[in-house]
């Protein structure tokens, strides 16, 4: 590892940053075993360069049976072989760094894999050991302890318990694979500084912190928590919830601070807290990790009242919290805004998934009005002051594959709730790269999902002979966002038209989206870039302009 592996710079780069999210298993392939790769992704530098982003995050790339999509970590401190080795690694982060691209990796301290080692300790060792106490093992209840300790469901349904051989049953919020980790285990706190510590001696520079708000749960006095659901509205709003948000996790986080601040420029991290708004700038502390994800975008339908009352709500919090706020319209657990964009008027796309038995029934889709929504929202998003998140393959309009074949899905949230729950699979299909050839170019040996024919139309290699394809605009507005941005502030500009949302930043920079069919009058500036050609001087439906005031 040479000093180069090391990015300089200010303390606040994050604050107004575009990350990408590469999920590692689907980017690019060099190897040819269907599985993408550091190799493939040190290949692509340049053309993540190419994009203009500050930062990528890594989804997880470390050992692991895949039993979520590597969200069960086997070994915390290593790579999956699938995927690379720690020497790749640290190529990759040299390469990132020598474009000014800075590196997140994500972080999984709610479970790890029943493959860890200190799992597979705990099995062999037996009911009482300190082996055990590094998870959360119970007795269970009935005459012969044959019910589960406590009615407790899984994020992934069903039961949140299973039992081991000795008749003894371990908690798992999610897969079977992933047993939780006892947090008031002190060799588990010293052993997640330890990772942060390793991570951040090879050059790292941020961390996305999964299920962020879990880790505490109240085991007091023989207590067990019971849920039969994970929707927010069940979960306490004031920290005193017996599974989630719990206060005292962000005494956690403070160690976890003194670890970031003991580099240069300190390490950052963004909470991937699904709590009551009002509860994130605490995960947002300078104290803490500095940074909450806010998905209310992501969850939002295209419409301006909503889009507006997000976008207020959530700066007056960060500018509150002194932390700067999140944007995301898409991640690895979603299904795709363009495909979202593109359903009916009053169809929740987000609910629909989320929702039991809507069988094998798919949304109609507007292809087209999905993309165009879809640009105009990125535009809007990163006008805006905060970090912008993106995935990847949103930079090339790519829609959710629908109608993968049950015997090639991978996501357990499908398996375990027995098809009720819709998949993951449909946003974490292999990247199309180029219109023809193995895989669309993701890899010599195949997709380890299957890509559908129409992948081809949004290929890098397409797109980028295309001026006016979604990744030029991606590129043109990232360009332009690094010479724009300003202070962190806004103001909304009245419209007399209810669907459109108007705001400018301080040094004139001016953003209006028209949410509706038809088009509207532009108001007088000169227009840097628009997601859709104006036609006659007038924005279309379904579009953004950026304009700078005269
Ligand atoms: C991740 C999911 C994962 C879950 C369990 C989530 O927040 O984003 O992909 O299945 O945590 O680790």
């Amino acid at each position: 590892m040479g000093e180069n592996t090391f990015l300089r710079g200010p303390a606040d780069w994050w604050r107004q940053a575009v990350v990408y999210q590469i999920y590692p298993r689907s980017f690019a392939d060099l190897n040819g075993d269907g599985i993408g790769d550091f190799a493939g992704i040190i290949d692509r530098v340049p053309y993540l360069a190419s994009l203009g982003i500050d930062a990528v995050w890594l989804s997880p790339f470390y050992p692991s049976e895949l039993a979520d999509g590597g969200y069960d970590v086997a070994d915390y401190r290593n790579v999956d072989p699938r995927i690379g080795t720690l020497e790749e690694f640290d190529r990759m982060t040299e390469a990132l760094h020598a474009h000014g691209i800075r590196i997140f990796v994500d972080i999984v301290p709610n479970h790890s894999s029943d493959q860890h080692e200190w799992f597979q300790a705990a099995l062999k060792a037996g009911r009482g050991s300190a082996e055990r106490d590094r998870y959360i093992f119970r007795e269970g209840k009935g005459e012969n302890g044959e019910l589960p300790p406590s009615k407790l469901a899984s994020h992934f349904g069903p039961e949140g318990w299973t039992r081991v051989e000795d008749g003894q049953w371990y908690m798992h919020l999610f897969a079977k694979e992933q047993p939780d980790f006892n947090w008031g285990n002190q060799e588990v706190r010293d052993d997640f500084l330890k990772t942060l510590k390793f991570w951040s001696d090879r050059g790292v520079d941020g961390y996305r912190v999964d299920v962020a708000h879990a880790l505490i749960k109240d085991l007091a006095d023989g207590h067990l928590p019971e849920r039969d659901s994970y929707d927010l509205e069940v979960m306490k709003t004031d920290g005193t919830d017996d599974l989630f948000d719990r206060d005292e996790v962000h005494e956690v986080y403070k160690t976890w601070r003194q670890v970031f601040d003991q580099y240069d420029p300190p390490r950052v991290a963004v909470a991937e807290a699904w709590v009551h708004a009002h509860r994130r700038p605490a995960y947002a502390s300078a104290e803490g990790l500095g940074q909450s994800f806010n998905f209310d975008l992501l969850v939002q339908p295209w419409n301006p009242k909503q889009f507006k009352k997000t976008i207020t709500y959530n700066l007056a919090a960060a500018e509150r919290s002194g932390s700067s706020t999140t944007w995301v319209l898409s991640n690895h657990d979603n299904i795709r805004h363009a495909t979202k964009y593109g359903v009916a008027e009053g169809f929740d796309l987000y609910k629909w998934q989320h929702s039991k038995s809507k069988g094998n029934s798919l949304p109609q889709i507007d292809i087209q009005k999905g993309i165009d929504r879809a640009r105009a929202a990125v535009m809007l998003e990163l006008a805006l002051p905060g970090s912008t998140y993106l995935y990847q393959g949103e930079e090339l309009g790519l829609h959710e594959v629908f109608g993968i074949p049950a015997d090639q899905m991978q996501d357990p949230q499908w398996f375990r709730s027995l098809g009720e729950k819709a998949t993951r699979d449909g946003c974490r299909v292999p990247l199309p790269w180029t219109a023809e050839g193995s895989s669309f170019g993701f890899g010599p040996g195949g997709a380890h999902l299957p890509q559908p024919e129409w992948f081809a139309e949004y290929a890098v290699e397409v797109e980028e002979a295309d001026e006016d394809s979604t990744l030029n605009l991606y590129r043109k507005a990232l360009r332009l966002r690094k010479k724009l941005l300003d202070v962190e502030k806004y103001e909304w500009v009245r419209s007399w038209n209810r669907n459109v949302l108007h705001f400018k930043r301080p040094n004139g920079w001016h953003s209006i989206t028209n949410f509706g069919d038809k088009p509207v009058k532009m108001p007088k500036g000169e227009v840097i870039l628009t997601s859709t050609p104006l036609v006659d001087g007038m924005l279309p439906g379904n579009a953004t302009a950026w304009f700078l005031a005269k």
